[in-house]
């Protein structure tokens, strides 16, 4: 008895001991060993050979380097086996510090989901969240520590390439993705089936002026705070372990060497204790800026700044030693820097095991696990937004005799993917990917016929398969036409001065309409496009975005009514490129628009309506939602006090549906304009044919609350329109409410 007592004090008091060598000081212990080669080595990151995400620097020293301590982590080395290899040389390292591998992890690892634009149009974030955790599980078996995502930048610009990695133009909605997304990857840290998140790109990046990429941005305070800024906030708050510099500048600054933004904000009101990593190439980037004269000024202005790992630049490398030598930069600094990743090397695990995600076991099983695909599936059908379906073209019979399936995209298996796919060694993704023409083959039964004709290319102007196609067509019941974007027109480096469906497919689209045949369109693509013609001639159309690994079957599931759509637009679809900027929180004018009509000195183009092409939070479903019966707690509060919202929601179809359903305000009078509707909350809502829910929302002073002209976060006593939408344009439910002085 007495022995077991002094073995358990005996094991209390080794527990707390161990409890008190936490990360911190086990960091400290390391860094007190370290020389300032090996201290800025660990802030050194190399871009690996599996893939190329930026321009490509041929280091031919990387394994020697390696050896010798000098690089802290990688990007673009996949799998376990180039993980270990890598790995392996870093333990030939005096002190044996582990390499972190990064790595663009967007929207899928071997089984790809859809792209996160697509995503965040299921308003789904328990799908997102579960996706990223896929993501994450499949990415960390094959020795991924660490992925560069969530991308949260809010942009209102669909010629910008890059909106296909966000989540769209609304701050309220792309913040709870945020949220989502970082849960998902990062789980708990250190388990097997995480992975960091690095959330990107910090900041502004998605306003690049023309939406051109890389382009500089010049916004207003407030505007970076209320409408840039909370998406980032929200993804520190579930626990962001890094984050990435953006390449614009802002307001006249690089992002990567902004203290501003990184220490005023990130790290100092923020109180951000991850690290901060620089784009691909972002330090060096300073110079071409026209920030700084030299590759040591670049590094001097983003170590000081708050950057901290240097990726692809090699300027922390050549300068930061030499900086510290003239007393030019404290040694402190370089140190804070270290500790930050360290303490990230630590918290994974990697000390204890370099090789812990490196299993090619556990590899092989979770990169081929079936269930990813089913889910995959779901998510995907999930993201299909219905745009138009008259007289109930859509769901298609699944005894319908003859289908032809027409346009550049049915055949297709890889490009369902989308950019930012990760490109596995030695995968033949012809055939892991579902193509749209198997996806259909696999849905329809013995006693359908499926014709194909492809019609045209993506781009180009060639008509010479439009007689074929029209024949086809011709021989069919229904038409199903898959045209858009091919895989790499949207994305870094992507941006499109035109977005119009590209090359002939809407000539396409004319002549197989001209048969007279039912025709159904899917647009594929990776941004908003523009196509007015076949919106305003085409019965049905989906936009089916890309969906990743089981596009074919998602689609099919929802043109045959297995999954009912349920996804809505998380960005505005302008008429024409000349409304861009166009986004539905806008301010109003002292000249508004009183309808589509009026030009008369009022804020319009006389060429072109105001109005969008289809809205913000749009999207149909196989069935219909009635709104009704909205009731408010009260009508007027003071500050502390909050509202409670309720209505009844019916599905009066004929169908099991789900519902997005979404709460507007508008504060009618404000120190500063406040925008003519802003989206405050959401919820999706599954209901069975003829059932009623009541659903609640709550108005508390966050909802009300703006960053006025000092910047400080308030809510102002006056009248608030409340607003219950199907849509930003579809508000089926208004009332008002006033927050009256204390
Ligand atoms: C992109 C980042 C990406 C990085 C690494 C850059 O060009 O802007 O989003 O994470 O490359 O691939």
């Amino acid at each position: 008895m007495k022995k077991i007592l002094v073995t358990s004090l005996l094991l209390i008091g080794f527990v707390s001991f161990s409890q008190q060598n936490t990360i911190d000081q086990k960091v400290d212990a390391l860094l007190n060993k370290m020389t300032i080669e090996e201290k800025i080595g660990q802030l050194n990151q190399y871009s690996g050979d599996n893939q190329a995400t930026g321009p490509i620097t041929i280091n031919p020293n990387k394994e020697s380097e390696i050896k010798q301590g000098l690089i802290g982590s990688m990007l673009n080395v996949l799998g376990t086996k180039y993980t270990r290899q890598y790995q392996e040389l870093a333990m030939q390292s005096r002190l044996k510090i582990p390499l972190l591998f990064g790595q663009d992890v967007i929207h899928g690892y071997k089984t790809s989901f859809p792209i996160p634009l697509a995503e965040a149009a299921s308003w789904d974030l328990d799908a997102m969240e579960l996706s990223a955790r896929i993501t994450a599980t499949e990415a960390a078996a094959s020795g991924i520590h660490w992925t560069f995502a969530p991308m949260v930048d809010i942009s209102r610009d669909p010629r910008w390439g890059r909106v296909m990695e966000g989540a769209g133009e609304d701050t309220y909605l792309a913040s709870r993705i945020a949220y989502a997304r970082v849960k998902g990857f990062q789980g708990k840290l250190g388990d097997l089936n995480s992975v960091m998140a690095c959330v990107k790109h910090f900041a502004a990046y998605g306003a690049a002026i023309g939406g051109r990429d890389y382009n500089s941005v010049d916004m207003s305070e407030r505007m970076l705070w209320e409408t840039y800024l909370p998406p980032f906030k929200s993804a520190l708050d579930a626990g962001a372990a890094t984050i990435m510099n953006s390449f614009n500048d802002l307001n006249g600054v690089p992002a990567t060497g902004n203290k501003y933004l990184l220490r005023d904000i990130l790290k100092g009101k923020w109180d951000f204790q991850g690290f901060v990593v620089s784009d691909w190439g972002s330090i060096g980037e300073m110079v071409a800026h026209g920030y700084v004269k030299d590759s040591k000024e670049a590094a001097f202005a983003a170590i000081t700044a708050g950057t901290d790992m240097d990726m692809e630049s090699n300027a922390y490398r050549h300068n930061l030693a030499q900086l510290v030598k003239e007393n030019q930069i404290s040694i402190e600094l370089i140190d804070d820097a270290v500790k930050r990743i360290m303490r990230k090397k630590f918290e994974l695990g990697l000390f204890d095991d370099p090789y812990k995600y490196s299993n090619a076991k556990r590899e092989q099983k979770e990169i081929n696990n079936p269930e990813h695909r089913k889910i995959s599936r779901e998510v995907a059908a999930k993201s299909i937004v219905l745009l138009k379906n008259k007289n109930s073209l859509l769901p298609l019979s699944k005894n319908t005799k003859k289908i032809a399936f027409i346009g550049p995209m049915v055949k297709e298996h890889k490009a369902n993917m989308g950019f930012w796919a990760v490109d596995l060694p030695n995968i033949d993704y012809d055939k892991g990917i579902v193509s749209q023409w198997q996806g259909l083959q696999n849905k329809v039964g013995k006693n359908t016929e499926l014709l194909y004709a492809k019609g045209c290319e993506v781009e180009g102007y060639n008509k010479q398969g439009f007689a074929e196609a029209v024949a086809t067509a011709m021989k069919a019941d229904v038409v199903i036409m898959s045209i858009g974007e091919r895989w790499n027109m949207s994305g870094e480096a992507k941006s499109r001065s035109n977005i119009h469906l590209p090359g002939v497919q809407e000539d396409l689209v004319k002549a197989i309409q001209a048969t007279g045949k039912p025709v159904v369109v899917l647009i594929n693509a990776g941004r908003p496009l523009v196509f007015n013609w076949t919106a305003d001639n085409i019965p049905s159309i989906l936009y089916t975005w890309w969906l990743g690994s089981e596009a074919g079957n998602a689609i099919a599931d929802v043109l045959f009514g297995d999954y009912n759509p349920s996804a809505k637009l998380p960005m505005t679809f302008p008429r024409d490129e000349g409304q861009i900027p166009i986004y539905y929180n806008h301010f109003s004018t002292g000249r508004p628009a009183a309808d589509e009509t009026a030009t008369h000195y009022v804020s319009a183009y006389i060429d072109l309506k105001n109005s969008p092409k289809y809205p913000f939070g749009f999207g149909l479903s196989y069935t219909q939602f009635d709104y009704a019966a909205l009731k408010l707690s009260k009508t007027k509060i003071k500050e502390n006090e909050t509202i409670e919202v309720s209505f009844e929601l019916k599905n009066s179809g004929e169908v099991m549906g789900e519902e997005v359903v979404q709460l507007y305000l508008h504060d009618q009078v404000g120190s500063v304009i406040r925008p003519v509707i802003e989206l405050k909350d959401f919820q999706k809502i599954k209901l069975n044919p003829g059932e009623t829910k009541t659903i609640y929302f709550t108005i508390d002073r966050e909802k009300l609350s703006f960053y006025d002209k000092d910047l400080n976060w308030i809510a102002e006593p006056g009248d608030f329109d409340l607003m219950i939408g199907s849509s930003s344009k579809d508000i089926r439910l208004r009332s008002a409410f006033e927050l009256f002085k204390k």
